[in-house]
């Protein structure tokens, strides 16, 4: 069986874009692999955490996941800093990986933006410590959304690079799990931006926790333009907000655009925004509830977190002591 692992950054409750894009293919992949689901705390200090507010986000994220389906006790769920071998791991791989590789990285251009003498040095090295994250654990399949393709080849890149210079065959390839286009859910309020966490206005996306109320409003404030749903699809091409409101209808209910215009092409916004709202509710509230219900037993949250990392640890650190071994560490074992 293959081993899949992905990491998720503990920045606030996740969006429906999260959901539909990354979480619930993640639940699904539960079914035939053998699963590590990570909480990345390590990589969220990249950038400045309020601690309380990173300490309170990152249980946050590991209770919405649950809620969703991660399972753990066929898997494993866990926070990065829990397990010593990612950063051990990590300081390997910042002495394997060349400068201009890092340079190439555009999610570093991005998040540095104009004043980069600022950023911290964790941030430029982010993708060595993402490629000690799987390679860890040996795993060979990891679902990312299509803005992480390049530091999955990063990572091909560093295990490469390692196996050539100490003339072994030990870390194995990596193939990214990119998620579907179904995944791409666009803001409410610009069809032809992502929905996303860090959108000022709270209207332009669904937040997992948004009550039945909050839901009805987002969407029956959500933009569309002024012609009734269309019948055939390729009528939607221009129509980003249309396209985006059926997208989410198909993905919730999975089917896709085609099915859900037949259904209700010909309707206008009004009955169709209406059907909407009540299939993101019959969706959304029993996750929402769910989330509450761990986050209200936080020391039953912490012991599964506890018991993921101690599991994951038990993968991870004989194959970190052998990379030790294989770079010429005496091997005192780490504490
Ligand atoms: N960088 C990823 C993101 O922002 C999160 C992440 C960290 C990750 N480590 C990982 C994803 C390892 C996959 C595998 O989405």
């Amino acid at each position: 069986m293959q081993r899949v692992f992905s990491g998720i950054q503990p920045s606030g409750i996740p969006t429906l874009g999260n959901y539909l894009g990354a979480i619930r293919n993640w639940v699904r992949l539960q079914d035939d692999h053998e699963c590590l689901w990570c909480v990345v705390d390590l990589h969220a200090i990249t950038v400045w955490q309020d601690p309380a507010a990173l300490r309170q986000q990152s249980l946050e994220m590991s209770a919405v996941l649950l809620a969703c389906g991660v399972d753990p006790a066929k898997h494993i769920l866990f926070l990065q800093s829990g397990v010593r071998a990612h950063a051990q791991l990590a300081w390997i791989f910042n002495c394997v990986a060349r400068l201009g590789w890092l340079n190439r990285m555009t999610q570093f251009k991005d998040k540095a933006g104009k004043d980069r003498e600022n950023a911290s040095s964790g941030l430029y090295v982010y993708p060595n410590l993402m490629a000690a994250d799987i390679h860890a654990y040996h795993a060979t399949r990891v679902p990312v959304g299509d803005d992480q393709r390049q530091h999955l080849e990063l990572a091909n890149d560093i295990a490469q690079k390692f196996n050539h210079d100490y003339g072994v065959d030990f870390f194995p390839n990596i193939e990214p799990v990119i998620l579907g286009p179904a995944a791409r859910v666009m803001s409410l309020r610009d069809g032809t931006k992502k929905m996303s966490k860090s959108d000022p206005s709270d209207q332009s996306r669904i937040n997992l926790n948004d009550d039945a109320d909050t839901i009805a409003l987002k969407i029956r404030r959500a933009k569309t333009d002024p012609m009734p749903l269309p019948s055939d699809v390729e009528e939607l091409a221009d129509r980003p907000e249309a396209r985006n409101l059926v997208g989410i209808y198909a993905a919730l209910t999975d089917t896709d655009h085609a099915s859900v215009l037949r259904d209700h092409g010909g309707q206008g916004f009004g009955p169709f925004k209406s059907a909407l709202t009540d299939l993101l509710v019959e969706k959304l509230a029993p996750i929402a509830a769910r989330t509450n219900e761990i986050l209200s037993d936080e020391s039953g949250l912490i012991d599964v977190l506890r018991s993921g990392a101690e599991r994951a640890a038990a993968i991870a650190e004989p194959i970190v002591a052998e990379a030790e071994r294989l770079v010429g560490f005496v091997g005192l074992g780490g504490r």
